[in-house]
């Protein structure tokens, strides 16, 4: 039987949320990588360091006996966001990044910031402070098409910060498009970009045709083909600039499914295998491991992980549920299993 082993992956990008759902989603995680960025947008937002390490004491007790696992902590900036919680997120070992969402952009934004020239204080004293800026990277001015907010957004906003912070580590979200492509790969060594599962594997037609599929629906939305093959070309390029971040994002499935459903793809519980058939489809397997466990962990200025997973080829079906979350692409077949 074929089999496929790498250095313990990392999750640049991941949504766990709290309280039942965290019990829930986090050992599929677990299960598979040893370290993630955890991204702060609950309810309320995760802005200063004393509630980050509430917060990461409430997952650490959510990580099955049997596996180890790290999250690395992450704040919410917001126009509140002080200089003095700057220099502690600095000082502090479990705070790795500031996330910036522009206010109303996705799930959990409301507390974001509304307009991102007025924060260039807050961003002067991230890179003094030598601590990155992870950033969804869209515009949320309602007269802008959706399928042009990334675009937008770096047009409008992230030019001018590159320029303005040369020395800011950020790393552009959950890249969609192939002008966030583009941008990040012409970008000095600072700016770098995870790319989902969603978005290598999908266009929007799989949200759109043949019928309304909520749970294609996800932010930055699915985008045309030409955009998911751009992004299929970094992921396997073996830039360091491009790394592995889920963005896995559970809801409960009423809430997804619903006349006004809720943006996010539940991925955690076979990302790497959803990897694995992406890498393998485009012929670049050899590619899959400084994606997924090498430029992360280098970006972050992390260790690279010591131990191994090892994939089977092995086709399985993905359960129709996860408890109450509808994975992606759930009742279809993977060919990849983590063993
Ligand atoms: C994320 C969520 O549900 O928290 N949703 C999503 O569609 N990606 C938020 C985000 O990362 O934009
Ligand atoms: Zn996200």
């Amino acid at each position: 039987m074929k089999t496929f082993t790498l250095t313990r992956p990392d999750d640049c990008h991941l949504h766990v949320r709290s309280g039942a759902l965290l019990k829930a989603v986090l050992p599929h995680t677990a299960r598979q990588f040893a370290r993630a960025i955890i991204m702060p947008n609950l309810k309320p937002p995760v802005t200063t360091v004393a509630q980050a390490l509430v917060y990461r004491d409430e997952i650490l007790q959510a990580i099955p006996a049997d596996l180890s696992f790290e999250p690395l902590m992450t704040l919410y900036l917001t126009s509140a966001t002080t200089l003095e919680e700057i220099e502690r997120a600095a000082q502090s070992e479990h705070i790795y990044a500031f996330k910036l969402y522009p206010a109303g952009a996705t799930t959990n934004s409301d507390a974001g910031v509304a307009d991102v020239t007025s924060i260039y204080s807050l961003l002067a004293a991230l890179e003094k402070q030598d601590i990155p800026l992870l950033i969804h990277g869209e515009v949320t001015d309602t007269e802008c098409d959706i399928f042009d907010r990334e675009k937008q957004f770096i047009d409008q906003y992230l030019i001018d910060i590159v320029k303005h912070f040369p020395n800011l580590r950020m790393v552009l979200e959950h890249v969609t498009t192939k002008e966030a492509v583009q941008f990040v790969e012409s970008a000095n060594s600072t700016v770098a970009a995870t790319i989902t599962p969603q978005h290598l594997l999908f266009n929007r037609n799989a949200m759109l045709s043949g019928g309304i599929k909520p749970h294609y629906y996800c932010l930055p939305i699915l985008k045309r083909e030409t955009h998911r093959q751009a992004l299929v070309q970094a992921a396997i390029s073996g830039n360091a600039k491009f790394f592995l971040g889920t963005d896995s994002a559970p809801h409960l499935t009423h809430l997804k499914v619903n006349a006004c459903g809720c943006a996010g793809c539940y991925t955690a519980f076979g990302a790497m295998e959803l990897y694995a058939e992406i890498f393998e489809q485009a012929n670049a397997l050899d590619k899959l491991e400084g994606f997924a466990s090498f430029y992360g962990a280098d970006f972050y200025r992390l260790p690279r992980n010591i131990g191994t997973i090892t994939l089977q080829k092995q086709t399985w079906t993905i359960p129709a549920q996860y408890d109450e979350i509808t994975p992606l692409k759930a009742g279809e077949e993977l060919t990849w299993k983590i063993i």
